[in-house]
């Protein structure tokens, strides 16, 4: 009798167990739960981001009234161009409150509004990236602020490693496509519907005629450009050879940290999208290593080339 007593007062003790615990979901650990309480996509507030937009807007205009119909993004170890040019108005971006500021020391970078080659053109000179922590809206935010301000085209200028073993360091790329697959998309969230559309087209997202407008000056000059796919990674880290290898199998001739999401952005806004890659080094396990000075010293060394074909692209390209 005390046996079956016993025995009752334990099935009455873990059913009481039972009731009391909160059913979890199998994945959500209580650390993954907080985890995922910070993914932007999660909390992207279109309202608040629109308000955003708007005050770095209103500080900028408040600062210069020039309308600029080019922007002009200059990559990494690309900024030597921003030297020559005839300076309007320039703005530091730590200057408007709001705009994401490297977080690299030193390298806050600058917006300068500038007239080349009788173009009305607005440098973004120094870009965020998504490995610096910044969410893929905030990193686009900069290029949406420079559409708002007037800006139909955009000229997207990086460094990157070359997957295709036929082109060379020094040489340049021209994006005829791109792959965005391994980055979550700027778009992501609720839509800004002034901006663009919900679901965008990319079946053409970069311009023939500029392309071939590079191309035609890089014949004249003598300078090696390629038109190729780029394949956009979140980095910091170089890839490994095997990603390099699936890479080139899925298409792609080139790689880089940034400019396919600002390409996607662009294109949400309907803007106008030339790219101008400079190849820095080859990809990882076509050369013996990688490393951030090397990258740095090539772009350095191309800077001729590259003035070159972004004057001569400024000099030919329509304005609108
Ligand atoms: N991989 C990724 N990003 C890069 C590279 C590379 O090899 N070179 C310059 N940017």
């Amino acid at each position: 009798m005390k046996r079956m007593i016993a025995l009752v007062l334990a099935l009455l003790f873990l059913l009481a167990l039972t009731a009391c615990s909160k059913p979890q979901p199998a994945s959500a650990t209580p650390d993954q739960t907080e985890a995922t309480e910070v993914v932007t996509e999660e909390t992207f507030d279109a309202q608040t981001y629109k308000q955003k937009l708007q005050s770095c807007v209103s500080q900028i205009k408040a600062k210069t009234d020039f309308v600029p119909d080019i922007a002009l993004v200059l990559g990494s170890g690309l900024g030597d161009y921003a030297d020559n040019v005839k300076v309007v108005k320039e703005i530091p971006y730590s200057e408007i409150k709001g705009f994401p500021v490297s977080t690299v020391p030193g390298h806050d970078g600058s917006l300068i509004f500038c007239e080349i080659k009788g173009k009305k053109v607005v440098i973004m000179n120094g870009r965020v990236h998504y490995y610096e922590g910044y969410s893929m809206p905030d990193v686009v935010l900069p290029l949406r602020v420079l559409h708002l301000l007037g800006a139909k085209t955009v000229i997207l200028t990086n460094a990157v490693g070359a997957i295709n073993a036929d082109y060379e360091v020094g040489d340049f790329v021209t994006n005829v496509d791109h792959i965005s697959s391994f980055v979550p998309s700027p778009l992501i969230g609720d839509n800004i519907d002034e901006l663009g559309e919900r679901f965008v087209d990319m079946s053409k997202v970069y311009d023939e005629d500029m392309i071939s407008i590079v191309e035609s000056i890089a014949k004249k000059e003598n300078i090696t450009t390629h038109r190729g796919v780029m394949i956009q990674v979140t980095g910091p880290q170089y890839e490994t050879p095997t990603e390099i290898k699936n890479f080139r199998n899925m298409g792609a001739d080139t790689v880089g940290m940034s400019t396919v999401v600002e390409a996607i952005a662009a294109k949400h806004m309907g803007m106008r999208v030339c790219t101008v890659s400079c190849i820095t080094n080859m990809a990882a396990g076509m050369q013996e290593k990688l490393s951030h000075d090397e990258v740095k010293k090539a772009s350095d060394n191309s800077s001729a080339n590259f003035t070159k074909l972004i004057d001569g692209l400024l000099t030919e390209m329509k304005a609108e």
